[in-house]
């Protein structure tokens, strides 16, 4: 059974004598209600690392108030359960007093990056993602931190804040890990019924077409977008927040696709709120 820790001091100390044995330690930090997703960013920190730490917490700061912070799914046991299978595994669950003490009101204000997207729809959010995530790196101070190409502007947020508060920690993108049909794993897919779940798979599928575009020689980043909302409004999407067609470094808009670009979906499926994407190359 992995050791479980729900003091971030403790933990710390820990990590602290690891490494002072010249131990490497891999972080990875969810929220829990664990895939194989998050399966795979621990099994990364198992192939580079000698001790791996995830971290289990719903950060309320994320969320806004109307969002799914208290209906988000909690699973512990069956996250303890499904991390059993990697040794040596350490987990912090910590209370959200260890993380927010009392009349703490120091936060991180989220780069640049942070600001089209998802900020665009959820204007506080990487606010909240960027404090916890210094946090967490605080309690648990590890080489490296890994995290999934599913939350793409995510891990341009943590890389552009880690450099930007010198934070002395390596950051690992890891690819998307799909369902068999091509639906990223996602926590909220249980959320879904198996009508919506259909309708979700548009999402993906929009996302190949669009590489198949590519690949034939399409160039029109207007076109590739017009034609992803005619899928996904066929499927019957309920609303598309955006289809964006990015540079994969800054995340602004690209017109013409010259270079290596991100193309990015949120939809809402029902009432759950899904997103996705894709790296793509010409030529
Ligand atoms: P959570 O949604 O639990 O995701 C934890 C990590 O798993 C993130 O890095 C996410 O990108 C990755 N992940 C999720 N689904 C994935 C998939 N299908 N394939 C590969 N990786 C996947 O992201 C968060 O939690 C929070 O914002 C957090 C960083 C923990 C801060 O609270």
């Amino acid at each position: 059974q992995p050791k479980v820790f729900h003091d971030p001091a403790l933990l710390r100390a820990e990590i602290r004598k690891a490494q002072a044995a010249g131990k490497h330690v891999g972080l990875v930090p969810t929220m829990g209600a664990l895939h194989e997703g998050h399966l795979s960013l621990v099994e990364a920190s198992q192939n580079e690392c000698d001790v791996t730490v995830v971290t289990i917490f719903v950060n309320p700061t994320q969320f806004a108030p109307g969002e799914d912070f208290e209906k988000y799914p909690r699973t512990l046991d069956a996250d303890l359960e499904l991390l059993s299978q990697f040794d040596p595994v350490w987990v912090l669950v910590p209370e959200v007093e260890a993380m927010y003490p009392t009349g703490s009101s120091t936060v991180v204000q989220a780069p640049k990056v942070s600001l089209p997207l998802e900020g665009a729809f959820r204007p506080e959010h990487f606010d909240g993602v960027a404090t916890i995530v210094l946090k967490l790196f605080q309690a648990a101070p590890a080489d490296k931190a890994y995290f999934g190409q599913k939350d793409f502007q995510q891990v341009r947020v943590i890389q552009e804040m880690v450099r930007d508060l010198i934070v002395p920690i390596e950051i690992v993108r890891c690819p998307i890990v799909r369902e068999a049909d091509g639906l990223a794993m996602s926590s909220r897919n249980r959320y879904l019924s198996s009508e919506e779940r259909e309708i979700a798979l548009s999402i993906s599928r929009s996302l190949t077409e669009a590489g198949q575009q590519i690949a034939a020689g399409q160039r029109d980043a207007a076109e590739l977008v017009r034609t992803m909302e005619q899928t996904l409004v066929a499927a019957g999407i309920s609303k598309l927040d955006y289809i964006a067609v990015a540079d994969p470094t800054t995340l602004e808009s690209v017109q013409t696709i010259d270079a290596q670009v991100v193309i990015l979906v949120a939809a809402r499926v029902g009432t759950t709120r899904l997103i996705d994407n894709m790296l793509f190359s010409p030529v």
